[in-house]
């Protein structure tokens, strides 16, 4: 609402400003449905730029000096027009004129002089009027042209007289306020301009010294209902006077609070006695003495006021005559000051009171309760004695409360009165008892189920704070089958619940229940057992992590189990670390869970599952990192409100991307904080931004990183293998495949080759020193079926070695490699030889590579020299020079196998 100056470049503000003293401050008031607010603007005059169907404009705190009707002519339908706090020294005629509607017009704290009739004449829808604070000087009937109005306020503005009038005027005025005014007195026809104002029921004389009253005063106001004379500095007799006077009048309500009336008289509220007063209120009056007999000619009053002051004594006869009282507010009325003793009650100073339902003595101080302290409130229904300090309440037994034995009490209000015990049967005689109020006392004992004897109708047992020294019994609240509510919050020993069978199992219309704020750390699993009722449940503030530890002796303890009708389970403050799975699996119709400030971390996976109903989930301050939707996507599901604020969150994508989506896409749940309390702890990168800031698309991004990478490093893996391979197992992959090739062509068909009628079925390769042994045991074996090439015999003449070897080669239909460490040692074995008989080997596809090892020959200098390994062969044919000679023949039996076999690869 301020100048939009303020924010713009000072050339600009300069340039603005000129154009602000030309038209004062147009663009500052805010207007909403009709309502122009121009307040606090420090404005000279009313804008002239507001929408002209504006209804309610408010200039107070401003600097007008006058009303300009011109100025108000635009805006000719408001209804209401503030322009208090203003330096207005006068209502101008034409402004009624102007404003035809006007129904409201606030001219209090103004500086209005001279008024008369013609100011006003016009205003004859106006219903309210305000003019407190001015300076008024009236000039014949100001007010005689308001036909409408119905409150006018004319206080503090130092008239020397109540009389605003000479003629009856203001026929529909309801309320007058002529507070705070200089006049003394009131003449006999003061009031007879309101002669004929027969809605008045409000007339406020507050904060006047009246000291003369001409009897018929209030004549003309004969059907006045509310008188108000508060802060009036007017001594008990003018009172009495002011009550004679009300006489026969309507008043129903008589306000007399703050006028230091010290005493009251067995005559004061004589003049009340033909009226039909139902409320008198006297508070903050420094009332000490009240003299017998002085409400005597109120028998219809209904509501007695008489908070703060300080009665000293009440007797028999303080309340006599009040008969049909209801309501009897005594608070801070009797106190014990430094220099006074302890107020005292009579016996039987509420006898008269046979009608009462009320009565509140909070914060009183009285020397003792007797047993016929209370006697006759035969209608008493609420006593109030909290925050009192009575001796007799510090040990409450049977004879505290008996004069109660006929009062129909049902709401009794101990709360801070110093109890330390309560002894068997102190309530005992109020069978009608409902709610029992016994917080912030010092309750120190063993209840035992006497205390409450009689309790039936008991609904409500309110007994927080009373510094942890009550122990609980199996029977402590026994008897007491109706009570709904039951609190004991900061009131009991660590040890008070750890007692079987549960001191609450006869409660079985119990719906709340609070044990908060005990440090207990000791419950069984059947502290509930039978409460099918229960509905809430404060467990905050105590210790209770140790019993749903995995590692708890015996087992987590799952107290949960018998209440499933729980809507409210409040377990913050516990130092919980651990849920187990099954501890809230009962609760279906849990609508509020909380579980603040406590460890928790990492949830076990739907531990939350059960909680359908859940509208309320509070997790603030755990040291919760990582919100999963195997944990959270159920109870997250249905909610109104999330409080998960202040915890340690985990921002990477595992940790935090399903909530963060959550988040974003919830409809209903509000999450108050979630700008500022819902931070990042970690990753470092991220600490101390707020979650809602981490960017969901940042994790997506990263599935086909996740692929392309695992494909990228399978390919450079499969490549490295492949070299690898290719390296040391290139001549076997190329063998087979060769092979496998030419089979599945059909090239390497046996027959074919065999067809080819080789012309040697074997070509023996061995070194020259193993020439000796090939003599003696190869050649002997030829015959018509069986020729060996042997190099030396057989090469053919006129050809180079070389040629010469591969020509035979070619034509034998099997090679033998005669195996000894010499042949390996052998140059041109190893790498002519050797080296052609695999390549003819290996393009022929033939499987047809015979070894006769000699000697044992290692497998790996086998692979180097000859490039050949066992077990590329079939295991026929490779054959071993027996050492024993009765195996030679068996020798040969397996070499012929092998050189008679086909040489396809597969028999
Ligand atoms: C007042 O008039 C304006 C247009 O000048 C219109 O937008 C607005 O709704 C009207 N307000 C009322 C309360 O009639
Ligand atoms: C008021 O009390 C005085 C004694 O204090 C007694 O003489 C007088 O009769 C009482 N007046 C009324 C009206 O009860
Ligand atoms: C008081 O109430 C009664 C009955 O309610 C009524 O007859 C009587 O006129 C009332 N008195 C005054 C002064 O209003
Ligand atoms: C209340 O009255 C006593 C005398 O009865 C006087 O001493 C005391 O100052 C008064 N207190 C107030 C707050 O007026
Ligand atoms: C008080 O209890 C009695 C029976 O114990 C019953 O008759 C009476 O109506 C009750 N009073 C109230 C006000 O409930
Ligand atoms: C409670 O009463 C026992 C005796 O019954 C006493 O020893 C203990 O000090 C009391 N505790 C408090 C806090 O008053
Ligand atoms: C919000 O509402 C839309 C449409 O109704 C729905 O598709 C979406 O799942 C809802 N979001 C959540 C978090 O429930
Ligand atoms: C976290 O950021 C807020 C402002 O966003 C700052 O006030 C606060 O000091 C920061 N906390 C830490 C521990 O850096």
């Amino acid at each position: 609402m301020r100048s939009p100056c303020a924010c713009l470049p000072i050339w600009i503000l300069i340039l603005c400003c000129q154009h602000c003293l030309a038209s004062p401050k147009n663009g500052s008031c805010s207007v909403q449905d009709g309502r122009a607010d121009c307040s606090h603007l420090g404005l000279s005059k009313i804008p002239s730029d507001l929408p002209g169907n504006i209804t309610t404009l408010d200039m107070s705190h401003n600097r007008l000096v006058g009303i300009d009707p011109a100025a108000l002519k635009p805006y000719p339908h408001i209804l209401h027009l503030n322009l208090s706090h203003n330096s207005v020294t006068k209502v101008n005629e034409g402004l009624c004129e102007i404003l035809p509607l006007l129904r409201t017009l606030r001219l209090e704290r103004n500086e209005i002089h001279l008024l008369n009739k013609e100011h006003l004449s016009r205003c004859t829808s106006l219903t309210l009027l305000n003019m407190a604070s001015n300076r008024l000087k009236l000039k014949g009937e100001p007010f005689s042209g308001l036909q409408s109005l119905k409150f006018l306020d004319v206080s503090m503005n130092n008239l020397q007289s109540a009389k605003l009038g000479s003629e009856p005027q203001l026929p529909s005025l309801v309320s007058l306020s002529l507070a705070s005014n200089d006049f003394t007195e009131l003449k006999r026809e003061d009031f007879s301009f309101l002669n004929q104002s027969s809605f008045l029921q409000v007339l406020n004389l507050s904060s006047t010294s009246l000291k003369k009253l001409e009897s018929g005063c209030f004549k003309p106001v004969s059907g006045l209902h509310t008188l108000i004379l508060d802060q009036s500095n007017i001594g008990t007799l003018v009172i009495s006077k002011v009550c004679s006077e009300l006489s026969h009048t309507a008043i129903d309500v008589l306000s007399l609070q703050k006028m230091k009336l010290i005493t009251l008289t067995n005559t004061t509220f004589k003049g009340l006695e033909e009226t039909n007063l139902t409320f008198l209120d006297l508070s903050t009056n420094n009332l000490t003495k009240i003299e017998e007999g002085s409400f005597k000619w109120l028998p219809r009053l209904k509501t007695l006021v008489l908070s703060e002051n300080n009665i000293k004594h009440v007797t028999q006869g303080t309340f006599q005559g009040l008969k049909e009282l209801k309501k009897l507010q005594l608070t801070k009325a009797l106190v014990k000051t430094r220099s006074s003793s302890v107020p005292i009650i009579d016996d039987f100073s509420f006898q008269a009171l046979g009608a009462l339902e009320t009565l509140l003595l909070q914060r009183t101080s009285v020397r003792q309760i007797t047993e016929n302290t209370f006697s006759g409130l035969r209608s008493l229904t609420e006593l109030d004695m909290s925050w009192s300090s009575y001796a007799s309440l510090k040990k409450i037994n049977r004879e505290t409360f008996s004069s109660l034995s006929n009062s129909p009490l049902m709401r009794l209000n101990l709360v801070g009165t110093a109890i330390s015990h309560l002894y068997p049967g102190s309530f005992s005689v109020l069978k009608n008892l409902t709610f029992l109020f016994l917080d912030h006392n010092f309750i120190n004992q063993t209840l035992t189920g006497q205390e409450f004897e009689g309790l039936s109708q008991l609904e409500e047992l309110h007994m927080i704070s009373n510094f942890q020294t009550i122990q609980l019994t199996s029977q402590s609240f026994v008897g007491m089958t109706g009570l709904k509510v039951l609190t004991l919050g900061k009131s009991l020993r660590a040890m008070a619940l750890n007692v079987s069978p549960s001191p609450f199992k006869p409660l079985a219309n119990l719906a709340f229940l609070d044990l908060s704020n005990n440090n207990i750390a000791n419950i069984k699993d059947n502290l509930l057992e039978g409460l099918s009722n229960l509905k809430v449940l404060n467990l905050q503030h105590n210790n209770l992590a140790q019993l749903w530890k995995s590692s708890n002796v015996g087992g987590p303890v799952l107290f949960l189990k018998n209440t499933p009708r729980l809507t409210t389970l409040h377990l913050d403050y516990n130092g919980l670390d651990e849920i187990p799975v099954e501890a809230l699996k009962d609760l279906t119709n849990l609508k509020e869970l909380s579980l603040s400030n406590n460890l928790l971390n990492s949830l076990k996976d739907s531990v939350f599952d059960n909680l359908k109903s859940l509208k309320v989930f509070s997790l603030v301050k755990n040291s919760i990192t990582t919100v999963r939707p195997e944990v959270f996507k159920a109870p997250l599901s249905n909610l109104s409100l999330l409080l998960m604020d202040r915890n340690p969150f985990d921002c990477t994508c595992e940790s935090i991307l399903w909530f963060v989506t959550w988040l974003k896409s919830r409809n209903k749940t509000s999450v108050p904080d979630l700008e500022h309390q819902y931070v990042c702890n970690t990753p470092p990168t991220y600490f101390n931004r707020t979650i809602i800031k981490f960017d969901p698309l940042s994790c997506k991004d990263m599935a086909p990183f996740q692929a392309l990478f695992i494909l990228s490093s399978t390919a450079v893996l499969m490549l490295m293998v492949t070299a690898l391979l290719v390296r040391f197992h290139g001549w076997r992959i190329q063998f087979y495949w060769n092979i496998l090739i030419g089979y599945t062509l059909g090239l390497s068909d046996a027959k074919v080759e065999e067809g080819r009628e080789f012309e040697y079925d074997a070509y023996v390769i061995h070194a020259a020193a193993d020439a000796g042994w090939v003599e003696r045991r190869i050649e002997p074996l030829e015959n018509e079926r069986c020729r060996f090439c042997l190099e030396d015999r057989d090469s053919i003449p006129g050809m180079s070695q070389l040629e010469s070897i591969v020509n035979n080669m070619r034509k034998c239909r099997k090679i033998l490699f005669v195996v000894t460490e010499s042949l390996l040692l052998d140059p041109w074995c190893r790498q002519f030889k050797a080296h052609h008989a695999l390549n003819q080997v290996i393009e022929a596809s033939r499987d047809s590579i015979i070894l006769v090892f000699l000697q044992d020959v290692h497998d790996y200098k086998l692979s180097r020299s000859l490039f050949l390994r066992r077990g590329m062969l079939r295991p026929c044919c490779i054959l071993d020079w027996p050492v024993y000679k009765e195996r030679v023949p068996a020798f040969h039996q397996k070499l012929f196998i092998a050189l008679g076999m086909t040489n396809k690869l597969q028999e």
